[in-house]
């Protein structure tokens, strides 16, 4: 049988998840001289890095075992798969956010809103019972409303800074959002123990 395979969000995620695979003292030393591979072991385990979204489906689709990624990434794509752990870090929210000092809900026009999550800003209008025009935008969201391209953007705040530096505001936050551990349905049930003791071994490094 092929190693557990752990799914890991390169980037902002990677560094707490190797801290947290450390404390449970995992051997970290191919995460920490990965270099440019991208499946790596650790003890027993294979580790692999991904863009978010692909952690995603790499876990519905079996390919991985366990995934670790943020709520954000969860919310806007969904999918079959268990949410079993709030890692408790990589802490941020969803906001609405715009231009300093103007008032979005001013007007009867149409709006344009850019997001890299569209369907969560989809879902937030909806609700509200307003008719935007959102349009995808895959990073640096906040340079649309800088450009005079969107009225808003839907996207995460963590400290706020790249908001500030901009000119722009939160106007409404939406929901918290954390990292996640996520399971594959069918690995759940044909290797329930190894993944049983991982995710034990995880949230007892999380009570340290
Ligand atoms: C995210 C998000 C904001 C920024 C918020 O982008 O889209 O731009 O972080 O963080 P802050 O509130 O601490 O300033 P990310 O750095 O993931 O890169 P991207 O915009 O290129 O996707």
């Amino acid at each position: 049988m092929r190693p557990i395979r752990i799914a890991l969000t390169k980037g902002r995620l990677e560094k707490r998840t190797v801290a947290l695979f450390e404390a449970i003292g995992f051997g970290c030393a191919q995460l920490h001289n990965k270099g440019r591979r991208l499946i790596l072991p650790m003890d027993n385990y294979e580790v692999v890095l991904a863009k978010a979204p692909d952690v995603l489906t790499y876990v519905v689709h079996g390919a991985c075992d366990i995934g670790i990624v943020g709520k954000d990434t969860i919310v806007e794509h969904g999918g079959s798969f268990y949410e079993m752990l709030d890692l408790g870090f990589g802490k941020c929210r969803f906001a609405l956010a715009g231009p300093k000092n103007t008032d979005f809900y001013h007007g009867h026009h149409q709006r344009v809103i850019a997001s890299k999550y569209p369907n969560v800003a989809k879902a937030f209008f909806e609700q509200k019972g307003m008719d935007v025009k959102i349009i995808k935008i895959d990073g640096s969201v906040e340079l649309a409303p800088l450009l005079g391209f969107a009225h808003g953007i839907i996207d995460i705040v963590e400290t706020g800074s790249t908001l500030k530096e901009n000119g722009l505001a939160v106007i409404e936050e939406i929901t918290p959002i954390s990292a996640r551990v996520i399971v594959n349905r069918a690995s759940m049930k044909l290797r329930r123990e190894e993944i049983d003791r991982l995710l034990s071994d995880v949230e007892l490094a999380l009570q340290v």
